[in-house]
């Protein structure tokens, strides 16, 4: 280890972590040093004392207001006549290539409890098909709808990145162009004990974690893909989780909406179903947009009534954005991007004081995350458009209960029963109203309403029989 490192890390604070170096052989100095040596060691000891030894303080702007929204279903001819050209005007961004998707799929999937990238989930409620085969259908269809390519990036961890590329190895891709799938990782960041010691995964290893999906922006500038995205001419970037299969992987109104409004950031957001919902609320203060986490907002903002009963602050987000490429390019010009740091307490599994490795089953320490939404507030212009929650958000996030596999798959097969009885095929509900029956639509087949009444003319479907598993 070189002098000026050793001095680095032992200024920091943090000499314990080469306590066992004369224990290690060459190649585990080796692989340690480099580790160390990527550490930003100047910023540690600040950020042991404001996210680790003191919580950090959350400060609600005083002039804090609802974010204004574009309502789902346009209020007058005006607006109908704005979002038919946005719609145009997506269409046309798809057909010229100035639209790709970005999958961000870096996140260590605690609360699923699954053993592999989340990704590689199987979601399909008949075919079991995986996360990342619903997106790539749905690429794959809006390529083809549209008439052009579409290039698809994901962001993995340094943790998931082998493992990712290997399933998409694994499956060919699925079918699309080596060419137009894009893999990048995204940064680290050291994990602290609550002393604010920063913790060791081994005696050659510092516990690592992926550094939030906020980390995408420099990662995007770090691994070249911005550069690819500017050769291929992709201005737009359309921005999903990997946990959300219902998500529209490129949707030509919010595409065209964010380019007719010169946003340099856009937002889906949601109505929320109470005040207390666990989604982001859509703020704005001093002139910029900004998201402020449900346990953040104060109960007297997040209960506040408009005068006709409606909650004030409804805004909130299923993280699912448009960014232009520019302000990507903007934001990360320098080779450099520090969003604000989140503080979350985890159990990690880490050396304990005598050196042996351990699993803790409370939390032990703190790891911070950077968020995408904190880029909001560093845009000019942000736009924000209402989504319908059945058609476009269900979140993987548990394996039951509330946003769990159990209910996405509910969600999917929901939506695909809507979108075929709006194309007049007869769907069995139970006298509840619930559909009785667990029906998958091909993403491969169908993106949107249009898709899947043409699908049916073909098939000839009339009806799904009661009590049936349908895969089309
Ligand atoms: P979540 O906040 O749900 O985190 O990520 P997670 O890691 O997937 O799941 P838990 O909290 O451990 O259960 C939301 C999205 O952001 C991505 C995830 O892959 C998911 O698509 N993400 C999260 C990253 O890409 N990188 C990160 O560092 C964190």
């Amino acid at each position: 280890m070189n002098d000026e490192l050793k001095k680095a890390i032992t200024g920091a604070g943090q000499e314990h972590l080469l306590r066992y170096w004369e224990e290690l052989t060459v190649p585990e100095k080796e692989s340690y040093r480099e580790q160390l040596a990527a550490v930003n060691w100047a910023q540690i000891p600040q950020l042991a004392v404001d996210y680790v030894i003191k919580r950090p303080e959350i400060k609600i702007p005083e002039d804090l207001t609802p974010a204004q929204f574009f309502p789902l279903k346009p209020v007058d001819e005006a607006q109908e006549k704005l979002y038919a050209s946005a719609r145009e005007k997506g269409v046309e961004l798809l057909a010229a290539g100035k639209v790709c998707c970005l999958t961000v799929a870096g996140g260590q999937g605690t609360r699923l409890g699954f053993d592999g990238p989340k990704g590689t989930y199987p979601i399909g409620p008949v075919s079991n098909r995986t996360l990342f085969e619903y997106f790539a259908g749905a690429v794959a269809r809006t390529s083809e709808k549209y008439g052009r390519q579409v290039n698809w990036y994901i962001m993995t961890s340094p943790i998931n990145r082998e493992a990712t590329e290997s399933f998409f190895k694994a499956k060919n891709y699925f079918g699309l162009p080596r060419e137009s799938v894009f893999f990048f990782t995204q940064g680290t960041m050291p994990a602290f004990g609550t002393d604010g010691k920063l913790l060791m995964a081994d005696k050659n290893s510092l516990a690592l974690s992926p550094d939030g999906h906020g980390g995408t922006l420099l990662a995007l500038r770090k691994s070249g893909a911005l550069d690819k995205m500017i050769a291929d001419g992709n201005e737009y970037i359309s921005y999903f989780q990997v946990d959300n299969p219902l998500v529209p992987v490129a949707d030509p109104l919010f595409i065209g909406l964010h380019a007719l409004e010169n946003s340099e950031m856009s937002a889906i957001m949601l109505s929320k179903t109470n005040s207390r919902e666990k989604l982001g609320n859509f703020c704005v203060s001093g002139g910029r947009t900004m998201i402020i986490e449900y346990s953040d907002l104060p109960d007297e903002l997040a209960e506040k009534r408009n005068p006709d009963g409606s909650l004030a602050f409804v805004a909130g987000s299923p993280a699912i954005h448009v960014l232009s490429r520019k302000f990507v390019e903007k934001l990360t010009s320098g080779g450099t991007l520090q969003l604000p740091w989140h503080r979350a307490d985890k159990k990690i599994p880490c050396l304990n004081a005598a050196g042996e490795p351990v699993s803790p089953a409370e939390p032990n320490g703190v790891k911070l995350e950077s968020f995408i939404f904190d880029a909001l507030p560093l845009a000019e212009k942000v736009m924000i458009l209402e989504g319908d929650r059945a058609e476009v958000f269900a979140p993987t996030k548990n394996a039951t209960g509330v946003d769990s596999a159990e209910s996405c798959r509910e969600m999917i097969s929901a939506r695909n029963a809507r979108r075929l009885e709006c194309a007049g095929v007869e769907i069995p509900r139970r006298e509840d109203g619930k559909i009785d029956a667990v029906i998958e639509i091909s993403s491969a087949w169908a993106v949107d309403d249009e898709d899947v009444a043409a699908l049916a003319a073909e098939t000839g479907l009339k009806k799904i029989l009661p009590g049936s598993m349908v895969a089309l």
